[in-house]
């Protein structure tokens, strides 16, 4: 059965764990406890196929950022989130991507881009649909508005990296 390793990146507090719990086991995590490093594993079924997702939740605080380097050399593909809630985090999705195609030396990486907390609506929302679309595009990348509160949408954002992932 193929195995997808997939990495979850992303400045801390953005919802990298909450998204990834939500996949894994179906609850939204109201609390917010800083990851050092989490791995699970799931399987799924994707376009008729059975995959093995092996999925490492990293931390987004900048203390570990020195461990990126490790995981993104281990990944396959790679699921960057910022929060809809913070330009700054948009800002730094930025340059989690140019590590990652430095890493890997090559443009050509099985990479989605997750625009979290897309519940959140009115004043607190910093980033527009507009600015999110049009940086995956410029990646050649999808986008895809995700809210760890919304386990259609989680479940989608988890499919289609492994659809990437065999594209590329
Ligand atoms: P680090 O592990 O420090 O890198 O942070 P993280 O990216 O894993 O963030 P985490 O998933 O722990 O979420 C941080 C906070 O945001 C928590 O209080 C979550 O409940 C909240 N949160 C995460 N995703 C969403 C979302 O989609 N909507 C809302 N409203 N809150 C969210
Ligand atoms: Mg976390």
């Amino acid at each position: 059965m193929k195995e997808y390793k997939v990495v979850i990146l992303g400045p801390g507090g953005v919802g990298k764990s909450a998204l990834t719990v939500q996949f894994i086991s179906g609850k939204f995590v109201e609390k917010y406890d800083p990851t050092v490093e989490d791995f699970y594993r799931k399987e799924i079924e994707v376009d008729g196929f059975p995959a093995i997702l092996e999925i490492l939740d990293t931390a987004g605080t900048e203390q570990f950022a020195s461990m990126r380097d490790l995981y993104i050399k281990n990944g396959q593909g790679f699921i960057i989130v910022y929060s809809l809630t913070s330009k700054q985090s948009f800002n730094d999705s930025k340059l989690i991507r140019e590590q990652i195609l430095r890493v890997k030396g090559t443009e050509k990486v099985p990479i989605v881009l997750a625009a979290n907390k897309c519940d959140i609506v009115g004043p607190q929302r910093e980033v527009t649909t507009e600015e999110g679309f049009n940086l995956a595009n410029e990646w050649c990348v999808p986008y895809i508005e995700t809210s760890a509160k919304n386990s259609t949408i989680v479940n989608c954002l988890f499919t289609e990296i492994v659809k990437e992932m065999n594209l590329k």
